[in-house]
C-alpha cells in the first residue's frame, strides 16, 4: 500500500472538521492533491445529466462556475457509467473537460487522469477527477486505494447534501435544479449576496405570500421568479408570465382577466386572461411599474378579493393565484410621485426580494464567467472557450451596469470574435475580444487600460477591423451588400478582407 492508514485516517478527520461544507470540500480536494500528488483535482457533484464543480484544486476558478454535461464530454460520461475507478490511458482520444484550464498547462494532450465515482446507494452522487502532468503519475496507486478515497469522499459529500436537505426541509426531488423549457433556474453564484438570496427565495417559496422582485436590469429577477414558483406548493401548476411594459392600455384589462365575446369590437371568441391561465398557479408580473394607474386598481382589486371579471361579464370568478412581481424601478419613488398607487405597492411587497448587482458579487462574475464559456462552446460547437488572465481581470474591474445578461452578451461576443481567426474551435479569450465602455472600468494601476495586452500593431488593427465587420455584419442582418454600403467598401474588397480575417 502506498498509502498509509495515518493519511487515509486525515482525510476523515479532515472532513468533520470544516466549518461549512464549502470549506470541507476544499479541505478534502487539497489533502488529496497531497496524497496522490495530483496537479488538479476536482470534487464534482452529479445531478440532472451534468457534474458541477464543489470544490476545485489547481484548476482555473472559471472552473467553479462551468456546468459540465455529461452529453458533452465523454470524459466525464465514461466516470458517470463506470461504476468503478477509471484509469484513462495517457494517449486517450477523449477531450479533458480541463484542457486548457490548469494554470502554465494550456495542453493536456498526454497526460494521467484518473475518475472517482462517487456513490449513495447505488446512485451517482458525484465524481472526483485526479489529473497529473506525468502520464505514469498515479500507477504506483492500487484500484483498491482509490476505493477507499471514493468511499470517504462519497460518505462526505452524502452527509453534506443529507445536512443540506435537512436545514432547507426540501425534498430530494427538488434539490435538483429545475430544467424547464427555457433553461435552468440555476443560480451560479457563491458571494454573500447570492447565498443570502438563495436563503430568501427559500423562505419566500413556501410561504404563498405574494413577492416584489427588485434589481438593476440584467440581474437575474426573472430567474428568482422562477426559482420561487418552482420551490412552491404550486410548482406542478403553470407560472404565467406576463410583461406589463409590452401591454397597450387598451388590451391591457382583456390580457390580465379575458373577455367574453362580444365585448368590444373584435372580441369575436371567448379569451381567458392570465389570471385565468395562472389558476391554482403564479403568475409573474414583469416590469410592474410600468402598469397603467387604472389597470393598477383593477389588479388590486383582485389581491384583495380574489375574484376577476372578464371584460363584457357581469359575473365575477374566483381565482386561486399568486402573484410574483418585478421591478427595476424605484417603485417607492414611483408612488411619492404618484405614478404607483400605494396601496398596491404595500399589497405587493409583503415579502421585496431584492437582487444584488453583478459588481457588488465579487468572484461570482469569474465563475459565471466560466458558466457562459461552457455553455457558448457547447451551444457553437467549440473544442474549448478559455479565459485569458488578462481578459479575467479586465471582467473582475468592470462595473455591469446591465449586469449578468451584459456579461453573457459579452463573453458571446468575445467567443464570436476569437472564433474568426481560430478554425479549429480551442479559443483563448483575450482582453481584447471584450468591447467593454471604458467608463465603467475601476482604474487600477495597469499602465494602458485601453488596450491591454496589445501584442503588435498587426494583430491589433486586424481585431479591430474583424471587429467592425462583425458589428456591421450584425446591425445588417448578415447582409453583405448592406455592410459593404455602410462601411464605404466595395463588395469585393469586404469579401477579400473579411476572408483574410477569418470572419467568413
Ligand atoms: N445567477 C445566475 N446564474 C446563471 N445565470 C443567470 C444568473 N442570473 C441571471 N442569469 C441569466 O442572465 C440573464 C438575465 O437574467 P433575467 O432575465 O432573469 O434578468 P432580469 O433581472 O429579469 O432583467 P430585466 O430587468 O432586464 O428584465 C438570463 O439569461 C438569466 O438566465
Ligand atoms: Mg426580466
Amino acid at each position: 500500500m502506498s498509502l498509509s492508514i495515518t493519511s487515509l485516517a486525515n482525510i476523515a478527520i479532515d472532513l468533520q472538521n470544516g466549518i461549512t461544507h464549502q470549506d470541507r470540500f476544499a479541505r478534502l480536494i487539497r489533502t488529496l492533491r497531497q496524497l496522490l500528488g495530483s496537479d488538479a483535482t476536482a470534487l464534482l457533484r452529479y445531478e440532472a445529466r451534468q457534474f458541477r464543480p464543489l470544490a476545485i484544486d489547481g484548476l482555473a476558478e472559471d472552473v467553479l462556475g462551468r456546468r459540465f454535461a455529461l452529453d458533452a464530454h465523454p470524459r466525464l460520461e465514461a466516470i458517470a457509467r463506470a461504476g468503478d475507478v477509471v484509469r484513462f490511458p495517457a494517449e486517450s482520444e477523449l477531450p479533458d473537460p480541463y484542457d486548457g484550464l490548469i494554470p502554465h498547462h494550456s495542453d493536456l494532450k498526454v497526460h494521467a487522469c484518473l475518475g472517482l465515482p462517487l456513490f449513495a446507494d447505488q446512485n451517482l452522487i458525484g465524481a472526483l477527477t485526479v489529473d497529473g502532468m506525468d502520464p505514469a503519475q498515479f500507477d504506483h496507486f492500487s484500484d483498491e486505494e482509490l476505493r477507499l478515497i471514493s468511499v470517504l469522499a462519497a460518505g462526505a459529500l452524502n452527509n453534506a447534501l443529507l445536512m443540506e436537505q435537512l436545514e432547507n426541509q426540501t425534498p430530494a426531488a427538488n434539490a435538483a435544479p429545475a430544467t424547464g423549457k427555457t433553461g435552468g433556474t440555476e443560480m451560479v453564484g457563491l458571494s454573500a449576496g447570492i447565498e443570502q438570496l438563495k436563503k430568501e427565495i427559500e423562505i419566500v417559496a413556501g410561504s404563498d405570500l405574494n413577492v416584489l422582485i427588485t434589481g438593476e436590469t440584467g440581474v437575474g429577477k426573472e430567474l428568482v421568479a422562477r426559482a420561487i414558483h418552482s420551490g412552491s406548493a404550486r410548482a406542478a401548476n403553470p407560472l404565467v408570465y406576463l410583461n406589463c411594459a409590452a401591454l397597450p392600455e387598451s388590451v391591457a384589462e382583456s390580457e390580465l382577466f379575458g373577455h367574453v365575446k362580444g365585448a368590444f369590437t373584435g372580441a369575436i371568441h371567448h379569451r381567458i386572461g392570465k389570471f385565468e391561465m395562472a389558476d391554482n398557479g403564479t403568475l409573474f408580473l414583469d416590469e410592474i411599474g410600468e402598469l397603467p394607474l387604472t389597470l393598477q386598481a383593477k389588479l388590486l382589486r383582485v389581491l384583495q378579493y380574489g375574484d376577476i371579471q372578464r371584460v363584457g361579464d357581469d359575473n365575477s370568478q374566483r381565482v386561486n393565484v399568486r402573484v410574483l412581481a418585478a421591478t427595476n424601478r424605484d417603485l417607492k419613488q414611483q408612488v411619492l410621485a404618484g405614478q404607483f398607487r400605494s396601496d398596491l405597492f404595500h399589497r405587493l411587497s409583503v415579502f421585496p426580494v431584492h437582487v444584488p448587482p453583478l459588481r457588488e458579487r465579487g468572484d461570482d462574475i469569474t465563475l459565471l464567467a466560466g458558466f457562459f464559456c461552457e455553455q457558448s462552446r457547447v451551444k457553437m460547437g467549440l473544442k474549448q472557450v478559455v479565459l485569458s488572465d488578462g481578459a479575467r481581470d479586465l471582467l473582475r474591474r468592470y462595473d455591469w451596469p446591465g449586469n449578468i445578461r451584459e456579461l453573457e452578451h459579452a463573453i458571446y461576443r468575445a467567443i464570436v470574435l476569437a472564433r474568426a481567426g481560430h478554425p479549429e474551435g480551442e479559443l483563448l479569450l483575450q482582453p481584447q475580444h471584450f468591447q467593454l465602455a471604458d467608463a465603467e472600468l475601476k482604474s487600477l494601476p495597469t499602465a494602458a487600460k485601453t488596450h491591454p495586452l496589445v501584442d503588435n500593431l498587426r494583430t491589433a488593427t486586424d481585431d479591430f477591423q474583424r471587429q467592425i465587420i462583425i458589428q456591421a455584419l450584425d446591425a445588417n442582418g448578415g447582409n453583405w451588400a448592406a455592410t459593404a454600403r455602410q462601411l464605404q467598401l466595395d463588395v469585393a474588397n469586404l469579401h477579400r478582407l473579411a476572408k483574410r480575417l477569418g470572419v467568413k
